[in-house]
């Protein structure tokens, strides 16, 4: 190769037919998972104002969305509950008739074909919206995996076909997978929120969960966003345990983990694009100053190409409308 003008890479761009018969990355359906929110109630949706376009929803209005979500040809969900009561052991996450688990059982029932992912933490059933128990300021690991897998396991037991430990404590994805195989549930994957970061772009997602810590921040379990190589480890501790699929989280401020769980690790990614990172861009649209669909799908595609095989976000309807 003698570089230019031999080389000339703009002759592969020069119509749209050419652009797509090169391009590498391309996002598809099949690949979103829509994160949905159920609460108490009939007829309720209740809009969350620093999440445009995202409700929590009772049951009724869950059912009718997950519908939605089918048509689009979505192939999952990632549910989340808020629960009427909260308590210092956030006893509403394992409860056998809690909300999630209702919800479960009528989205399955409905939607028999519909993936349900459940989140698995504590943080919104906790009076002190720690994601474990908590003892003198602080929040216990050890005592808290009983509790993370008793919750997983209640999902399972309503249907849930995936379990997502999000809580960042110390060996809970084992904890988990051998509770559920105790339970005969050796067939329900587990999708590991390993490197999941003490991230102020969640702020959006604590109003809809009614989640924010009433003291303190999540810094002692969440990781530093400064570190990487700890990220590499995360992962590689959640898979020895039995993570069947992991997680990197927030998604687009972190492309570099991304790339490097993808390249270290051979196992399906995942990454949230989170509600700070919807906010974002639905403000700067909302003002005019983004294109909204060309800078959604343009995330969206950045996130892919760093190595993500599927994608959580609240985007996720709209991408597919925008595809086609
Ligand atoms: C629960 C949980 C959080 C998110 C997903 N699961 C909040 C947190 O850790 O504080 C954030 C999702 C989002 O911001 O969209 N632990």
């Amino acid at each position: 190769m003698t570089g230019f003008p031999i080389c000339r890479p703009r002759r592969l761009r020069q119509n749209a037919t050419l652009r797509a018969m090169v391009r590498e990355t391309e996002i598809n359906p099949r690949d979103l998972i829509y994160p949905l929110f159920a609460i108490h109630g009939r007829g309720v949706k209740n809009p969350v104002p620093s999440l445009p376009g995202v409700y929590q929803l009772s049951i009724d209005n869950l059912v009718q969305e997950a519908g939605e979500v089918v048509a689009a040809g979505i192939p999952a969900v990632l549910l989340f509950g808020i629960p009427a009561t909260k308590d210092e052991v956030g006893s509403g996450a394992y409860d056998p008739h809690g909300i999630v688990q209702e919800a479960v059982r009528a989205l399955k029932k409905a939607y028999p074909e519909l993936l349900i992912i459940t989140d698995v933490c504590l943080c919104e059933y906790t009076s002190h919206g720690h994601c474990g128990l908590v003892d003198d300021g602080q929040v216990l690991n050890d005592p808290t995996l009983e509790l993370i897998a008793k919750t997983a396991l209640s999902h399972v037991e309503a249907g849930a076909d995936i379990v997502a430990p999000s809580d960042m404590m110390d060996g809970r994805v084992g904890a988990i997978r051998k509770l559920l195989d105790a339970n005969g549930f050796t067939q329900t994957p587990i999708l590991a929120y390993s490197a999941k970061y003490a991230s102020v772009f969640y702020g959006p997602f604590r109003d809809a969960a009614g989640s924010t810590p009433r003291f303190g921040d999540r810094r002692g379990y969440q990781m530093d966003p400064a570190n990487s190589d700890e990220a590499l480890r995360e992962v590689e501790l959640d898979l020895q345990e039995g993570a069947d699929m992991v997680m990197v989280k927030p998604a687009l401020p972190y492309l570099d983990i991304i790339r490097r769980v993808k390249d270290n690790f051979n196992v399906p990614l995942a990454a949230y694009q989170v509600s700070g990172e919807y906010a974002m861009l639905k403000s700067a649209a909302a003002n005019g100053w983004l294109d909204e669909e060309q800078s959604v799908l343009e995330a969206l595609t950045a996130i892919k190409r760093a190595g993500a095989d599927l994608i959580i976000t609240y985007y996720a309807k709209d991408v597919v409308k925008w595809l086609k």
